[in-house]
């Protein structure tokens, strides 16, 4: 089966902090965990470059406006490349590709007769990029994202008949699962009940931005732009006249990846273009919730940004993918604390996993001459194999519903079951009698295959460790799958075992 993931498309109104990091690495996880599953993946993700945020931020640098994107592009594809992000398709709307899709998506509405001039005055935000609501008597009022004061706008616009399709949106907001977690569904419903307004897809006085065809002083609004970056990302042949499903990698898309703040534009803008240009909506919209940091909501505008180079250089990319994955529910708010993470990254990968994995390979190699012990099969399969299926369930299911923390929970639950399990043995007080060298065996192969299985399973969410796992155990990993690898007993003792190191540095709170 074939499967599309996406991240929002990044303003590149400044570099990426946590917030941009914390999408793109839970995507990534989602994208790994398909491809296991034997699915084809394309897992899209890129940079929104356009409009007057970018505008103004590129003239206070004094730099052309491209010139400026491109050196904030190439900072999130350096960071993604650190991240290990699996990235099938890096959409830039500058891009010459993404102008000719845009144009003729246009003409698909045009042709639906969904787009009129119409005149637009109100309260716009720079930074949301979006009109807001303000109560009338509000002479200056601020936005409640950005904390900064909206601007009043009068102008002709280009409207797109949103209103048009109050039917079929309603219809499909209603659609279990279509708008992800469920709690989130609420908001949209009562938002959509509200009756939707056309919404205007252009500006006048923008210069970037990508000129309407035969409104030459108009610019596409940022959002009807960047929406589209999907579709650039899933664009099969550029040089394909039209714009249809047959013209794209699996469409529609499984699954749109974003934050809270974005979900109306994904859950309701997005499907109406679609609609109207013939094209089938997503199938999920996954809305996340925000991070903070320490407390305090995290953002390019308040200045409070973790950097994630810093952290990566601090804690390294499995303490960062692990942490954000493990410990922040998926679809809720969270919080970043560096006591905590220093804390489960030891615990969890340092000592739970990691110290399993060396101290059952050193005595491995101490009793078995540097080999993975031979499992006697008149000996019974240790509980280790009943724990590991019931845990692997557990993890199918929760990965299933995004849901990485109970993913990562079953992962610790198994391991800590081989920690027990070792520890109730005591192979190093039985290895004493000689006699006994064959239930050794048995543990020992039982804790190293929980070792491999654990191994597999850390691949979606921590990629590097996983391998690093794996390569102890002389695993070969390059065409491994869940269904290749996920059965009891595939650990082949005639692969030898790699001399131990700690998978997994402690690290140091400072
Ligand atoms: N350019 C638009 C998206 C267009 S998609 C066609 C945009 N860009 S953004 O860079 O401002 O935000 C991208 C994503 O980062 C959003 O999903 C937003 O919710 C998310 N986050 C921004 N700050 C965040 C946190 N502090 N925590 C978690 N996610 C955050 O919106």
């Amino acid at each position: 089966m074939k499967y599309t993931i996406t991240t929002p498309l990044y303003y590149v109104n400044d570099k990426p902090h946590l917030g941009s990091c914390y999408t793109t690495i839970a995507c990534d996880a989602l994208a790994r965990f398909q491809r296991l599953k034997g699915n084809s993946v394309l897992f899209i993700t890129g940079v929104d470059e356009h409009g007057q945020k970018i505008e103004r931020t590129a003239e206070s640098k004094n730099l052309p406006p491209q010139i400026h994107c491109d050196e904030i592009t190439e900072k999130y594809k350096y960071l993604w490349g650190k991240l290990n992000i699996s990235y099938d398709s890096f959409v830039r709307t500058t891009s010459p590709e993404h102008t000719l899709l845009v144009n003729k998506f246009y003409s698909k509405v045009l042709e639906s007769d969904d787009v009129y001039m119409g005149r637009q005055s109100g309260w716009y935000c720079v930074g949301c990029e979006e009109y807001k609501d303000v109560d009338d008597n509000d002479k200056h009022p601020i936005c409640s994202i950005h904390k900064k004061e909206l601007e009043w706008r009068d102008e002709e616009n280009l409207f797109f008949r949103l209103s048009k399709y109050q039917e079929q949106i309603n219809k499909l907001v209603q659609i279990d699962g279509f708008i992800s977690p469920n709690s989130r569904k609420n908001e949209i419903s009562n938002f959509v009940s509200k009756g939707l307004r056309d919404f205007s897809i252009s500006r006048v006085n923008l210069r970037w931005g990508i000129k309407v065809p035969g409104n030459e002083d108009h610019t596409f609004y940022v959002w009807f732009d960047a929406l589209l970056g999907y579709l650039s990302g899933s664009l099969i042949d550029q040089s394909l006249p039209e714009i249809n499903e047959n013209s794209l990698v699996n469409w529609p898309a499984n699954i749109h990846v974003i934050g809270k703040d974005i979900l109306r534009f994904h859950a309701v803008y997005w499907p109406a273009m679609l609609l109207s240009a013939g094209i089938s909506p997503p199938l999920r919209v996954f809305g996340h919730g925000f991070l903070t940091r320490e407390g305090l909501k995290m953002g390019k505008s308040l200045g409070n940004v973790l950097d994630p180079i810093e952290l990566l250089e601090y804690g390294g990319i499995d303490a960062m993918r692990w942490y954000l994955l493990r410990d922040i529910e998926f679809g809720e708010d969270g919080d970043f604390q560096m006591k905590r993470f220093v804390d489960i990254v030891n615990s969890d990968l340092s000592n739970t996993i990691g110290n399993l994995l060396n101290r059952t390979i050193t005595m491995s190699n101490k009793w078995f001459n540097d080999y993975i012990p031979i499992k006697n099969p008149s000996l019974n399969d240790s509980e280790l194999k009943e724990i590991s299926e019931k845990k692997i369930i557990e993890y199918m299911n929760s990965f299933n519903e995004s849901n990485f923390k109970n993913a990562a929970n079953a992962i610790i639950d198994f391991a800590n079951s081989a920690n027990l399990y070792l520890n109730d043995r005591a192979p190093w007080k039985l290895i004493k009698d000689i006699s006994n060298k064959e239930e050794v065996a048995n543990d020992i192969y039982s804790v190293l295959e929980s070792c491999r299985l654990i191994g597999v399973l850390l691949y979606p969410l921590v990629p590097d460790l996983s391998i690093r796992i794996l390569n102890q155990l002389n695993v070969d990993i390059t065409s491994i799958s869940f269904k290749n690898s996920l059965q009891w007993g595939l650990l082949n003792p005639s692969n030898g075992l790699q001399n131990p190191y700690p998978v997994m540095n402690k690290l140091e709170f400072k």
